[in-house]
């Protein structure tokens, strides 16, 4: 059984889809999930099952990965119920990063229209896709993955393979904004579009990622004065950066304006 613990859920799921309907019945919707990022051993703690629950569930898994163990597991501390889609409430800490998702979101969700017929001789064309980059580099990047890498995961043992996932996608991310530079100046409106279109791609699973599985369990593993203190440090950030974030607000609701 210590073999399956660091193997990941999805994988186990696809081995023994039993154990996907298994998971469902104690609320852990790890079957329809797109985020696929868990190891078992990460389930229990990021779904939050009592110790009871825990027991139970590991033996039935274990009963559908081992069926010649003959372990025998009555079950009945759980009504059956999926509860991941109840909303998750966040504290004021991590509700900060989840509101800046919100305006990052608002950008990714242009881009499709804004890519449709690009033409990046065009001096418009070229104002609003610098705007665009402008944004992600400056809000996306400095801003708002700086405060989760410099600030909020210093606060956790980052080493655990969900940090590794995280940090690959923001080195990702950072790759494309240098190809989009490239391509931009060199006005190559093909190179760019598809450079554009990987990164919206990519950052709106990342959030998903986030918002859906990491924040709520970072969350979760955070003391009262360290949310406080995460507020003012993230606070201080947005100081020290000084970056206009209004302006970005109304350049997202100009272009939001133009395709509506
Ligand atoms: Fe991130
Ligand atoms: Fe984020």
């Amino acid at each position: 059984m210590q073999a399956y613990l660091t193997r990941g859920i999805k994988n186990i799921i696809a081995e023994f889809p039993r154990i996907g309907k298994i998971l469902e019945e104690y609320g852990i919707g790890c079957g329809p999930c797109t985020v696929g990022i868990c190891q078992l051993k990460d389930i229990l703690e990021i779904h939050k099952v009592s110790k009871e629950a825990e027991v139970e569930l590991m033996l039935r898994i274990e009963a559908e990965i081992y069926p010649d163990r003959k372990i025998s597991v009555q079950s009945n501390t759980v009504p059956l119920q999926n509860t991941s889609s109840e909303k998750v409430y966040f504290s004021r800490a991590l509700q900060i990063l989840v509101d800046e998702h919100k305006l990052i979101k608002r950008w990714l969700a242009l881009i499709p229209d804004l890519t449709k017929n690009l033409d990046l001789a065009l001096e418009k064309d070229r104002q609003v896709i610098g705007n665009g980059i402008d944004f992600i580099r400056s809000y996306a990047d400095q801003l708002h993955h700086g405060k989760e890498e410099d600030i909020l995961f210093t606060f956790f043992d980052d080493t655990a393979d969900i940090f590794q996932v995280i940090y690959e996608d923001h080195r990702k991310a950072r790759e494309l904004v240098q190809k989009m530079l490239r391509a931009f100046d060199d006005k190559n409106t093909q190179e760019l579009t598809s450079n554009v279109l990987e990164y919206a791609a990519l950052l709106e699973e990342h959030i998903h990622k986030e918002d859906a599985v990491l924040f709520p369990w970072l969350d979760s593993g955070l003391a009262q004065e360290e949310k406080e203190e995460l507020v003012s440090r993230f606070e201080r950030s947005d100081r020290n950066l000084s970056i206009d974030i209004r302006r970005y607000q109304t350049f997202i609701e100009e272009i939001e304006q133009q395709f509506t």
